[in-house]
């Protein structure tokens, strides 16, 4: 049932108000025919990996897309973001932001660069470029903006900032595929930018990465450190890795972006839904994509008071809205990134009040409506629903 009262609330003993789980990042899912047919083809070719046809046709889809003179698709973002970094030759400690998925400072970490953690603008959850200007020191040899839900604040200050001290800019833009700053397409901004393809993103290939940019002799660099450095049979140039994407995942990915009109379309739908429902509530702000941009709409994320955050969220998993916390608690307090002792309030702060909730083509209109009822109800009663649940300290998600 829909609530209407406090009472009516799952947490509390009523019905959930959805029978099957509404999950964040429910993949939007390319037409099953075209998958296998696609597959089927790849197959009759006896052609599954290798920079194949399918491969190459989802890279140029992606380079088209994006608006970038380069396209290089790699198995996933993050093995994107390690081969930028290392063909622009970073070393040493790179500035990134806290408030973003691990995916970041680890793939950096993981080939030997040191994360440097600094803050974000809490308006706009990307990184501050004054607190980037602070944190550049000796040992700095590069910069990871991240265009967090897709939004790109600041971008250009970083570019101003990287051009001034001579240090290669790497955007990740894992979330903003399709999306737009100041009329530019993210994807041209910086020496590099790294979409991610993973299933939960707008457009999926199941796992895949796209590197794009505008630099003719990195991308031939990019190409052949994604594939052991091969540049002929035989002929190896420099050290490399694997990181291509099989022709299955670019079955997926080719179908998907198929569909990529659509599933935006239906994200700008949820997320307007979200928008007219939630706008009058109370100590509930969703986070606006309103920047004369293009955006693709896939995260729907509240602010809300950091003492009702996880409540709310108990509350919506209570009926079955599995709404999370993102991206929480920040890496600078994960383990591997906690002894360095970064102390970053913007961060916590963001990092405490965020919730994001379900979109995409798995929900519907009135699925949409329904949790902002839920929403409505659960902050109506903010100050009960609290105190009422603190006295039942069972973990989030029970
Ligand atoms: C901001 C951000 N960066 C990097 C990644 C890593 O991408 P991938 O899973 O394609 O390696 C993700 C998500 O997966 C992400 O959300």
């Amino acid at each position: 049932m829909t609530p209407s009262r406090l009472e009516d609330l799952a947490v509390f003993g009523s019905t959930p108000a959805f029978t099957e789980p509404r999950h964040v990042g429910r993949p939007n899912m390319p037409d099953r025919e075209r998958v296998l047919e696609l597959v089927g083809e790849a197959m009759d070719r006896r052609w599954l990996s290798n920079e194949g046809p399918l491969h190459e046709a989802f890279q140029e889809r992606v380079r088209q897309i994006t608006g970038a003179r380069h396209c290089v698709v790699v198995a996933n973002a993050t093995l994107g973001i390690q081969l930028a970094a290392r063909a622009l030759g970073m070393e040493g400690e790179i500035i990134m932001p806290s408030f973003t998925f691990v995916g970041t400072p680890h793939a950096v970490s993981w080939i030997g660069l040191e994360p440097v953690f600094a803050e974000i603008d809490p308006r706009t959850h990307t990184l501050d470029p004054a607190a980037v200007r602070t944190a550049i020191g000796p040992r700095t040899g590069g910069i990871v903006g991240v265009h967090l839900w897709g939004r790109s604040a600041g971008a250009e200050e970083l570019e101003a900032i990287a051009e001034e001290h001579d240090l290669p800019l790497v955007f990740d833009a894992a979330h903003a595929l399709g999306c737009t700053r100041a009329g530019r397409p993210v994807a041209t901004l910086g020496d590099a930018s790294v979409i991610s393809f993973h299933a939960t993103k707008v457009a999926g290939a199941a796992e895949g990465g796209a590197i794009l940019t505008d630099d003719a002799e990195l991308a031939e660099r990019l190409r052949r450190m994604r594939n052991f450095g091969f540049v002929a049979f035989d002929t190896v140039e420099g050290l490399a890795t694997n990181a291509k994407m099989s022709e299955m995942n670019a079955a997926m990915g080719v179908a998907s972006l198929e569909r990529f009109e659509e599933f935006v379309a239906v994200n700008r739908r949820n997320y307007e839904g979200y928008v007219a429902g939630l706008q009058d509530v109370p100590g509930v702000e969703v986070i606006d994509y309103a920047d004369g941009d293009e955006h693709n709409f896939h995260y729907v994320v509240l602010e809300v008071p950091a003492a009702v955050r996880d409540p709310l969220i108990r509350v919506l998993q209570a009926e079955r809205v599995l709404a999370r916390r993102y991206f929480f608690p920040g890496c600078h307090r994960l383990a591997p990134y906690a002894p360095a002792g970064a102390s970053l309030s913007a961060t916590d702060e963001v990092a405490g009040r965020v919730v994001t909730l379900p979109t995409g083509t798995a929900m519907s209109a009135d699925d949409v409506a329904r949790v902002c009822a839920i929403v409505r109800v659960a902050m109506a009663h903010a100050d009960d629903v609290v105190r009422r649940l603190a006295a039942d300290p069972a973990g989030l998600g029970r």
